[in-house]
Order: C-alpha cells, then sequence, then structure tokens
C-alpha cells in the first residue's frame, strides 16, 4: 500500500473531498495509483464554484440575456432571387476552390451518450439507412470519400470520441474496413471528462472505490482535446485552414458544405454558423441571436416558453435562427483558443447519477423531480462571442437538418428515414425518373452527392434506375 501523497490530502481536505479516500487502504498498489490520477487531473477550486453556483442559481441572469437578445441582423438567408442565386453559386465556387486546394478537414462529434435515443452503443453506429440499414458513421463516411475523389481533395476526417464511445467506435471502423476511407486519414480523439457532484453537498460522486463518477466533457471539450492530441499541430502541417464541424446525429448534413465554406471564406469569419428557422417555439434547438453587440447562442432549457414566442414589430419570432449545430472553424481561431487554456464556460445540468455511499453500496437515484447529482459540460457554441468575426448562413431545412434524437416522434429515427426517402425520390424525379407507389429508395453517397451528380449519371449510363432500385453499370 503506499502513501497518500501530503498535498493531495491536503487540497481534498480544503475542498471537503476526502471522502475520495474512504476506500484506500483496500485498493490495490494500481488502484490507488488510477484513483490519484484521475483526482489530480480535476481543477476542484472551478468545480466547486460551480456547484456553489448551481445552489443559488443565476436565474436572473438567464432571464436578462434573453430580454436583451434580439434577431441576428448579419444572416445570409436562402436565396430567393436571381441575384442572390448568383451570390449563392459565386460562394460555392469559392468553397469549392478551398476544397481543391486541400485547406478543408471534418470534425463529427460522437462522443455524446445519446440516453435519448434509447441506443446501446455510440450513435453514429446507429443503422439510419432506409434500405440499406447503412449506419450514420457509413452515410458520413461515404460522403468524405465521395468528396475527396470529386474535388481530388485530402479532406482528413477527425472524430471527436469519449471513454463511453471511443473503443467501441475505433472497433467499427476497423471491423466496417473503415468504409473503404484510408485508415491513415481518419483520426479518432477522446474528449475529456468531468465528474458529478452530489447537488445537496457539492461532493465528487464514486461509482466505485477507485473511480469516481466521471461522464464527458461536452462537445466544448473540443478545443482542448483537439489540441492534447497534436491533431490541431498535424492538421496546421498538412495545409489544412478550415474545419467543417457537424454531430453525428444528423444523416443529411451536406458535408463539407461548399456554399457555407465559400461564404465564410468570403466574409473572413473565424467561426460561421449553418441555422434552419425553427419548426414552432418550443422546438429543442438553441437559437442565434445578437447580444450585447456579439453573435451568441440562447440554449432552447434557457428560454421560457413566454421568450421563445416573442416576436418582433414585423411579426416574425425573435428566436427563429434555430442552431443546426453546423459550424465552420478557422484552425487559427481555434489555436487562439487552445492558448488560452481552451476552457469555454461550464453548464451545470440536474441529473440522476448512480453512484457508491459510504459503505460502498451502489446506488441509482432515479427520482425525476429531484435528481441527486449535477453534471457539467463544456458547449462549442460559447466559442462565438470569442470570434472577432463570425457570420450566419440559412440553410435548406428540409435538405439539411434531419437528426436523429429521440425513441419517437419528432426528431427520432423514423423522422429521419423519412427524410432520406424523401430526398431520394426527389433527386429521382428531377432526374426523370418514375417510382412506383409504395417503394422504399435510398441513394448512396457513392452514387451522387446531389441531384445534378445523380441526373448527369442517369443520363450518361454510369448508373440505372429500374425496378425501383439504382445499379450501377
Ligand atoms: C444540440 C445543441 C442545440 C442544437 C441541436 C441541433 C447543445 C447543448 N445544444 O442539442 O443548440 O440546436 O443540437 O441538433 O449541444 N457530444 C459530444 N460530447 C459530449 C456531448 C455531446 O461529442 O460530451 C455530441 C453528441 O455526440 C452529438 C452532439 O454533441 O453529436 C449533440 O449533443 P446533444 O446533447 O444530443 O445535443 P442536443 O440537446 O440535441
Amino acid at each position: 500500500m503506499s502513501a497518500i501523497p501530503v498535498s493531495l490530502l491536503q487540497q481534498l481536505r480544503e475542498h471537503s473531498q476526502t471522502h475520495l479516500l474512504s476506500f484506500w487502504e483496500s485498493l490495490s498498489d494500481a488502484q490507488q495509483s488510477h484513483l490519484i490520477e484521475q483526482i489530480e487531473s480535476i481543477d476542484l477550486e472551478r468545480l466547486l464554484q460551480c456547484w456553489k453556483s448551481s445552489i443559488h442559481p443565476d436565474q436572473p441572469d438567464a432571464e436578462d440575456r434573453a430580454e436583451k437578445a434580439r434577431s441576428p441582423r448579419n444572416v445570409i438567408r436562402q436565396p430567393a432571387t436571381t441575384a442572390e442565386r448568383k451570390l449563392w453559386a459565386d460562394a460555392t465556387a469559392a468553397g469549392i476552390r478551398e476544397l481543391e486546394a486541400g485547406k478543408v478537414a471534418v470534425i463529427t462529434v460522437a462522443g455524446g451518450q445519446g440516453t435519448r435515443l434509447g441506443f446501446d452503443h455510440p450513435k453514429g453506429m446507429f443503422p439510419i439507412g432506409p434500405v440499406s440499414d447503412r449506419s450514420l458513421f457509413q452515410i458520413f463516411a461515404e460522403q468524405i470519400l465521395a468528396r475527396r475523389r470529386r474535388h481530388n481533395a485530402a479532406i482528413p476526417w477527425l472524430i471527436m470520441t469519449s471513454d463511453a464511445t471511443h473503443l467501441e467506435t475505433v472497433d467499427f471502423f476497423r471491423s466496417k474496413a473503415f468504409f473503404g476511407l484510408d485508415p491513415d486519414t481518419v483520426h479518432f480523439f477522446q474528449q475529456g471528462s468531468l465528474p458529478a457532484l452530489d447537488a445537496q453537498t457539492g461532493q465528487i460522486l464514486m461509482i466505485a472505490p477507485d473511480q469516481l463518477s466521471l461522464s464527458p466533457d461536452g462537445h466544448g471539450g473540443l478545443v482542448q482535446a483537439l489540441c492534447h492530441s497534436g491533431l490541431l499541430k498535424k492538421m496546421q502541417q498538412q495545409g489544412v485552414e478550415h474545419f467543417f464541424y457537424h454531430q453525428v446525429d444528423n444523416p443529411t448534413v451536406i458535408m463539407v458544405d461548399p456554399a457555407l465554406m465559400g461564404f465564410h471564406l468570403q466574409h473572413g469569419s473565424q467561426l460561421t454558423t449553418n441555422v434552419v428557422c425553427k419548426t414552432s417555439p418550443t422546438e429543442r434547438m438553441g437559437v442565434l441571436v445578437d447580444l450585447d453587440g456579439q453573435t451568441q447562442i440562447i440554449e432552447y432549457s434557457e428560454l421560457t416558453a413566454d421568450q421563445a414566442a416573442r416576436k418582433d414589430v414585423a411579426g416574425q419570432w425573435i428566436f427563429w435562427a434555430g442552431n443546426t449545430a453546423i459550424h465552420v472553424f478557422r484552425r487559427d481561431f481555434l489555436e487562439h483558443l487552445a492558448s488560452d487554456g481552451g476552457q469555454l464556460p461550464l453548464h451545470v445540468a440536474r441529473k440522476n447519477v448512480a453512484h457508491i455511499d459510504e459503505k460502498g453500496q451502489l446506488q441509482q437515484p432515479s427520482d425525476p423531480a429531484n435528481p441527486n447529482a449535477i453534471k457539467l459540460e463544456r458547449f462549442i457554441f460559447d466559442a462565438l462571442p470569442l470570434a472577432q468575426q463570425t457570420l450566419i448562413v440559412e440553410g435548406d431545412r428540409a435538405r439539411e437538418f434531419n437528426p436523429v434524437k429521440n425513441k419517437s416522434g419528432n426528431d427520432s429515427a423514423d423522422t429521419s428515414r423519412a427524410a432520406l426517402i424523401r430526398i431520394a425520390e426527389d433527386w429521382l424525379r428531377r432526374a426523370g425518373a418514375t417510382i412506383e407507389p409504395g417503394t422504399v429508395v435510398e441513394i448512396s453517397p457513392l452514387d451522387a452527392l446531389d441531384a445534378e451528380e445523380l441526373a448527369a449519371k442517369l443520363q450518361c449510363g454510369t448508373l440505372r434506375f429500374a425496378q425501383n432500385k439504382i445499379t450501377a453499370d
């Protein structure tokens, strides 16, 4: 048995956390080292500040933010006129040039635990292809492969995982031979984790005698994780200037969207965000706003129902601009954030968290009205007010935003699959094909990335559509 390092003990005493060592004497040397390592990686001071503010919630501040917020002014809306379509075409051409120059990489954030969906694996493994059961990861991989071929560009793919998703994700890619991508061009990196605290006492919860109750530190953990993994440096060495960022839950994201990329370049933006009109004020989407002279996001949980439904003098919802969580970051902006420690603010959420009690017995609290713990997370969009130059671009909601979040109802596998079918039918009809009623169609990104590519391939015979199936000749 090793002695407890004196400085550690002192620190734990100062912060009333000595319970973490309650089982010390029963632990093996390896378990003791493991426990020390976990404790030493925690910024106790900061954690406890968050706990204190959770007991005296800064509610007026949250309300105040919503009261002061205005609809975002600097938004490029979907094109409605010939002149606007020309602007979009020019932006698309600029984005394509950047892709061809090899200056763009993709970041997929895939560290979340997908609790709402009730899927027991990393969400990216979820089978979503309406005919093929392709997983979300496969759809992204095929989009990236198709883009690489089309633009003859490297387009490295960076996938952020967490303790909860890392091993299974990497195994999945291996078992699928990386979906045809060169494994050297797919980089997994792991985000950090943060402990849950007892909501009443602020004590760190433990899940085993040598194990704190840890969970992923939120997608805002990206900045530190990218830096610590060495990938930020590696991408700089490979000539990458921009990161196309998206969440693992949306199979209809337009990977490395050239139009979004083009506007981002033309406006010298450090952080560009894609938005869509919310379908109802209560939809669970964060909203882009102007606040204190900056672009910011107010999360859906921060708005009261009244505030969310508020309209401006023109009768438009103030909080219309839903965050699709599709962003483009300039690499040097992320480097700047990382050089500052990469520490975005911590957000507090009350949750039920399993833990062991002082006797080492497992407790499984489940009262939804009175969660036992607070969990802490960082949000990547807290980088928005830290940027000098930001931009918002409106996407085509039906085409680009169809996430899988819930078991049923809105934003479920059913709605997302239905969107994939609708998009495939639309492309086929525009190419002149007739689809028999009652049949289900799906298009692999390797066959076509858009309606134009599908039409061209059907016309020249590279692809055939017969008996409601697309086949390559
Ligand atoms: C998120 C946004 C919301 C936006 C909506 C669009 C937040 C807090 N809110 O809501 O503004 O309108 O998406 O779909 O993000 N993830 C990690 N690591 C983590 C936590 C999450 O990688 O520690 C990833 C998940 O794998 C997922 C994404 O982040 O890809 C979104 O997480 P989720 O918690 O599902 O966000 P939403 O509540 O849907």
